[in-house]
This record gives C-alpha cells, sequence and structure tokens, in this order.
C-alpha cells in the first residue's frame, strides 16, 4: 500500500457520517414509493454504494452498471465506454443513480441521457465526491457528499493504476508522476 505517499483527504468517520445523512434524506424522498431501483456505476461506486443503500430505509432492487472512461489514469479519456449493460429494464421505475465522483462530469452526464432514454418513472442522482472546479459539462446532481478541489483522489472505491480501491478513506496521491 505504499508505492505511492497518501495523504488523507477525508476520513472514514466523515464519509459515514454524510452517507446517513443522505441516507436519511433519500429514504424521506422515496417514502410510500414502489419500484425502486438503486444503480450502481461500477466500479467506482461500489463501496459508497454498498454503504449508502444501507443508509436508505425502503424496499428497492439493485442494479449495476458499467461504465469507464479513464482506464485507471489520471486524465479521462472523454470517451465513456459501457463495460456491463444493466439486467433489467428501469423503464416505469423510480432510479437512484449513485456514483464516486463526477470530476469532468462527462460520465454522468452521458449516464443520466442513457437511463432517461430507458424512460424511468423518476431520477435521482447521488455523488460522494464533486470536484465543481473541474466540470466540462453542466449536470444535474441531488445529492452530494463532499465538494473537493481538482486534486486527484483514490481510496473509498476509487483507483490509480487500480490500486487504492479497498481504502476505507479519501486520500490525495503526493507523488505521482
Ligand atoms: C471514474 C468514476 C466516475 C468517473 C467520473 O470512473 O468512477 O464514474 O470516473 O469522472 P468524470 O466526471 O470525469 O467523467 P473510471 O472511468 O475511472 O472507471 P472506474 O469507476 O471503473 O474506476
Amino acid at each position: 500500500m505504499d508505492k505511492f505517499n497518501l495523504s488523507t483527504l477525508i476520513t472514514e468517520k466523515q464519509i459515514q457520517e454524510k452517507i446517513l445523512e443522505i441516507g436519511k434524506k433519500i429514504t424521506q424522498q422515496y417514502q410510500g414509493k414502489e419500484d425502486v431501483v438503486a444503480i450502481c456505476v461500477l466500479k467506482g461506486s461500489f463501496m459508497f454504494y454498498s454503504d449508502l443503500i444501507r443508509a436508505i430505509d425502503c424496499d428497492l432492487a439493485c442494479e449495476f452498471f458499467g461504465v469507464a472512461s479513464y482506464h485507471g489514469e489520471i486524465k479521462s479519456s472523454g470517451e465513456v465506454k459501457i463495460t456491463l449493460d444493466l439486467n433489467h429494464p428501469v423503464e416505469g421505475k423510480h432510479v437512484i443513480l449513485i456514483e464516486d465522483i463526477v470530476d469532468t462530469g462527462l460520465t454522468m452526464s452521458y449516464l443520466i441521457k442513457n437511463i432517461k432514454a430507458r424512460h424511468p418513472k423518476s431520477l435521482t442522482t447521488a455523488t460522494l465526491l464533486l470536484k465543481p472546479g473541474a466540470l466540462k459539462t453542466k449536470v444535474d446532481l441531488d445529492h452530494v457528499g463532499f465538494e473537493i478541489g481538482n486534486e486527484f483522489v483514490v481510496g473509498y472505491g476509487l483507483d490509480y493504476q487500480g490500486l487504492y480501491r479497498n481504502l476505507p478513506f479519501i486520500a490525495q496521491v503526493q507523488n505521482m508522476n
């Protein structure tokens, strides 16, 4: 775990507190609603997703959507590639789309367009991290955990060259090239 120097940016405790907060808001929002589907955007959001859905107190189905544009590197390739499509139609369902990070916003914007084209009854977006200074497109976000600067971050699902996804906190990589 010490190939690169990491410094903690957001602690495990801060993340978990924020998740309870967002989970409460989503629970209130979805009270009495049926046909709720929570979509995990692989790979990065698997950890946030699994913690957040446990903080949402309503019946929901789980779906997984695989997309990639960074391919383990620091910069987005700018092209979003589907690596795994949804298993079931979301037409007529209340969809909660869960991302780990909105950086340039290209992925979230692509996902919103893609899911809206499948005619869900409603769509709510949640991201743990947002880099307002890096956005290249306007994105509608309903729930944002933390706004951060333009630093490259890893941990809690996010990787650099495939590593660090298993850290329970968000860290900044200090000595990357
Ligand atoms: C990361 C992250 C988001 C996306 C955000 O995915 O999980 O999906 O980048 O960046 P953007 O706002 O600039 O589009 P990545 O392509 O690294 O794939 P991964 O989740 O499999 O690591």
